[in-house]
């Protein structure tokens, strides 16, 4: 892959480089995003039907059953070169920061230090009432709902993902807007940009001067704002681009 000159200076140069991640950066890992066409047993549902406060109110169980789906997908999905170009910038530059929509650990897990989860994780359960933290081996059984309850409060529990229509948790929402206040380089990866108020990130930092570099296969709701669009999966441009601005693997 060929990059421009004045982008991989740019990286050399910065002391704080932001990665912004959607659900195209976990792709390659096998965790489909939610405007992918579903497969098998869940086909007949929109993702973004399933992942609201109002189908939990209605449908508990069928919401609890799509996520502990969605959770064993997790479970087996590895990180790919790309979350490891990502990890690897830590080496090479000052200030990293991973802001990601994504909600299955899989940056953390290629041993990035500093993520940013503005849609919170998969992996753990919370009540639904009193937002206590419950592990597994906590769990109350299920009542006529078909949902585990809340050892505490007697709540049913839930993913503690941020569900459409629901706001961002407050302190990683204000994590976000800094790391993008004071970013050299923001590369805005494997995000369509089109849910709000993740998809502002970028321009937040574009106001501040920073370079805005897109990584994603096709064009998306950003590639007019950006300074360098890279077509490609990010399991691919990433390592590339590591390896171009400072050499040898590019993973690490
Ligand atoms: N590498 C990079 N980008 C990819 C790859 C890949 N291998 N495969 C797909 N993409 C791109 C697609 O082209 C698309 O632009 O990833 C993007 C995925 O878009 P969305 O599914 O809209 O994901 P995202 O932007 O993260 O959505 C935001 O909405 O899906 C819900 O709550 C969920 O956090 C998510 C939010």
């Amino acid at each position: 892959m060929n990059f421009a000159p004045a982008l991989l200076q740019a990286l050399r140069q910065s002391a704080h480089v932001v990665v912004f991640s959607g659900a195209g950066m976990s792709a390659e890992s096998g965790v489909p995003t939610f405007r992918d066409a579903q497969t098998g047993l869940w086909a007949q549902y929109d993702p973004t039907e399933l992942a609201t406060p109002e189908a939990f109110r209605r449908h508990p169980k069928r919401v609890w059953d799509w996520y502990a789906w969605r959770r064993e997908l997790v479970a087996r999905a590895r990180p790919h070169a790309g979350h490891r170009a990502v990890a690897a910038l830590e080496r090479h530059v000052p200030q990293v920061t991973v802001v990601t929509q994504n909600v299955d650990g899989l940056h953390q897990e290629a041993g990035s230090r500093r993520v940013v989860e503005l849609h919170g994780n998969l992996r753990r359960i919370v009540c639904a009432r009193c937002r206590a933290v419950v592990p597994q081996t906590a769990w109350a059984p299920a009542g006529p709902e078909g949902v585990p309850r809340c050892p505490h409060c007697g709540g049913l529990l839930r993913p503690d993902v941020v569900w459409f229509g629901e706001p961002l948790p407050a302190d990683a929402w204000r994590a976000a807007q800094q790391a993008m206040q004071t970013a050299d380089v923001v590369l805005v990866v494997g995000t369509s940009g089109v849910v709000y108020p993740a998809a502002g990130l970028p321009l937040l930092a574009r106001e501040r001067g920073a370079r805005l570099v897109e990584v994603n296969p096709t064009e998306t709701a950003l590639t007019p704002v950006v300074d360098d669009v890279l077509r490609g999966p990010a399991g691919e441009v990433l390592p590339a681009l590591v390896r171009a601005a400072w050499g040898g693997e590019g993973n690490g």
